[in-house]
């Protein structure tokens, strides 16, 4: 990994200062971290009918692919503001989680935690899932 945990953290925060969420009022940022070591940020876009919002890590993942980026080492995902975020970790919700693993599902996912931070893999956070290799056994 070419920039430290803490440095994609921080990368997540400032996604998270761009968060659109005047309903939950819930600002999540994610950081997204390319094979080469560039930086797409992501944060969650609400819509008031409140189905169609993009979390954060969506948003980071769709940029990315966008931009022609498809190989993923690792995601930051921080809970943008206050005191809550060192609480518990921002654990992704089971659609990103999804479409993350679409791309490599052994991704470090980075958390804040308590003062600190804590790394897993993505792998752990999706045991079991739905894959390629299973549409190609039918
Ligand atoms: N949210 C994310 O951005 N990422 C997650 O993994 C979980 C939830 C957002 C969606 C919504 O805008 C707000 O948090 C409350 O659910």
């Amino acid at each position: 990994m070419t920039i430290s945990h803490e440095a994609l953290l921080a990368e997540a925060d400032r996604g998270a200062a761009n968060a659109y969420a005047p309903y939950s009022k819930f600002h999540v940022g994610a950081a997204l971290l390319t094979k080469e070591g560039e930086v797409f940020r992501g944060c969650n876009v609400e819509n008031v009918s409140y189905g169609l919002t993009n979390c954060a890590e969506r948003t980071a993942i769709y940029a990315a692919v966008a931009a022609g980026r498809r190989e993923f080492t690792a995601i930051a995902i921080v809970q943008g503001g206050d005191a809550a975020a060192a609480v518990q970790p921002c654990w992704p919700c089971g659609a990103c989680r999804q479409v993350l693993s679409e791309f490599n599902i052994d991704m470090d996912v980075i958390f804040r935690e308590g003062a600190g931070y804590k790394v897993t893999k993505l792998r752990e956070l999706l045991p079991h899932s739905f894959d390629a290799e299973r549409l190609q056994a039918k």
